[in-house]
């Protein structure tokens, strides 16, 4: 049921306070007069100890729920001390990485039944990890064969193009870092911090949605382009991947999310009056890195749409003639959740006015069971 909107996807970005809200449902904890703020995952509870003896965290997933994973790796590394590794579940397959039985392997799928994810698992478990899933969909095969998990309880997401499953799983995620930094004094104000950071973010997400007709409003602009980069770092280097992978998969239009770090070792080529690029420049410690690059993509003449903290468009876009689109901000670990958004957005309209299907792209399934 679409309920007063056009499309499934519209629906699903539209109701992502809700959908966050009812992740973050019973497993936060704001103390009292004496009670800490904590997080618990009932799932996971009894393998927390496992967990935080394990050697190395290593993610796994395809899409969408890869990226998801990606934003949430500097918080749970800062967090749990243990080393984070990633991975593309077929990548790991190809390869037959290494998997030990010191690892704890996470596997990630709004769907559960992703075939590489699924495959990847069956590896994992052959090699002796811990395997823990994190998946939206309750008796689905991943959620059956991992030893234990938690649950997104983002809803039924129908659209192919994943959304409010994406910023539910970050915030699963991040509750996972909490869960394993357990009652480690020296993090307890950054866990509260977090803790109180997730509170807020549901309605801060309502806030960001308000950009609807702004972000339509670039998508009118856009509707002819080729392609578009969208330049990331930090905890926002999963955004750019994120934004770029909605934008090609819905508007099918090619789309490249880039390192920041990396634009002088090959993209900055790529840029002169007419390719558009989008920015992403929130406030966290990489800020003045990014406003350099910024500067450097400006003296090249790149035509910039940049994404800012709110009030910061004068120190992002100096003397220059860039599209600002500026997001309310958030503790820096979840400012992916906000500045996933306005680009879920862009992909939604630039979609529908380029007249493609928006809920069933060409030539992709909802749930991709065959390698
Ligand atoms: C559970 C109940 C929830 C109830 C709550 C009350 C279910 C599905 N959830 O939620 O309805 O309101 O207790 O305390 O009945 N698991 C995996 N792999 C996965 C995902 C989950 O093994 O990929 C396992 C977990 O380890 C756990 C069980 O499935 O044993 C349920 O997980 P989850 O729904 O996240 O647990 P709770 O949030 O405690
Ligand atoms: C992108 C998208 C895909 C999925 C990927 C994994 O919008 O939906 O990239 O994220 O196929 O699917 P799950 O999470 O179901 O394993």
């Amino acid at each position: 049921n679409k309920g007063k909107y056009e499309h499934y996807m519209q629906k699903e970005i539209h109701e992502q306070p809700e959908s966050l809200t009812t992740t973050m449902r019973g497993r936060l904890i704001r103390g009292g007069s004496c009670k800490a703020k904590t997080v618990l995952l009932g799932g996971l509870k009894d393998h927390l100890k496992t967990i935080r003896r394990s050697r190395r965290i290593v993610f796994i997933g395809c899409g969408t729920s890869y990226n998801a994973s990606l934003a949430a790796r500097p918080i749970l590394e800062e967090l749990s001390g243990i080393p984070v590794t990633m991975e593309i579940a077929s990548d790991l397959l190809d390869r037959q990485g290494p998997i030990y039985r010191e690892d704890t392997a996470v596997f990630v799928s709004q769907s559960g039944e992703t075939a590489d994810t699924l495959n990847a698992l069956e590896y994992a478990l052959e090699n002796g990890a811990l395997c823990v899933g994190i998946t939206n969909t309750v008796g689905s095969a991943i959620a059956r064969k991992t030893h234990c998990g938690v649950h997104i309880n983002a809803g039924a997401e129908i659209g192919v193009a994943s959304t409010k499953a994406y910023t539910s799983q970050i915030v699963v995620m991040a509750m996972l870092a909490l869960a394993i930094g357990g009652d480690l004094i020296s993090s307890q104000e950054r866990r509260e911090a977090v803790i109180d950071g997730l509170f807020d973010l549901p309605s801060k997400v309502k806030e960001v949605l308000k950009l609807d007709q702004e972000m339509k409003d670039l998508a009118k602009l856009l509707i002819a382009e080729q392609s578009l980069l969208v330049f990331g770092r930090g905890y926002n280097y999963a955004t750019a991947l994120e934004g770029a992978l909605k934008v090609k998969e819905v508007a099918l239009m090619h789309s490249e999310g880039i390192l920041a770090g990396e634009m002088k070792h090959g993209p900055l080529a790529l840029v002169d009056e007419t390719l558009p690029i989008f920015v992403i420049a929130t406030r966290d410690a990489c800020f003045s890195k990014q406003q350099s690059v910024i500067q450097q993509l400006h003296a090249r003449k790149g035509r910039l749409i940049v994404m800012c903290t709110k009030g910061d468009a004068a120190s992002v876009c100096v003397g220059g003639s860039c599209r600002v689109i500026e997001v309310p901000q958030a503790e820096d670990c979840l400012q992916p959740v906000i500045n996933i958004v306005p680009l879920q957005l862009l992909a939604y309209h630039l979609t529908v006015l380029r007249g493609h299907n928006v809920d069933q792209p060409r030539n992709l399934a909802k749930s991709v069971t065959t390698e």
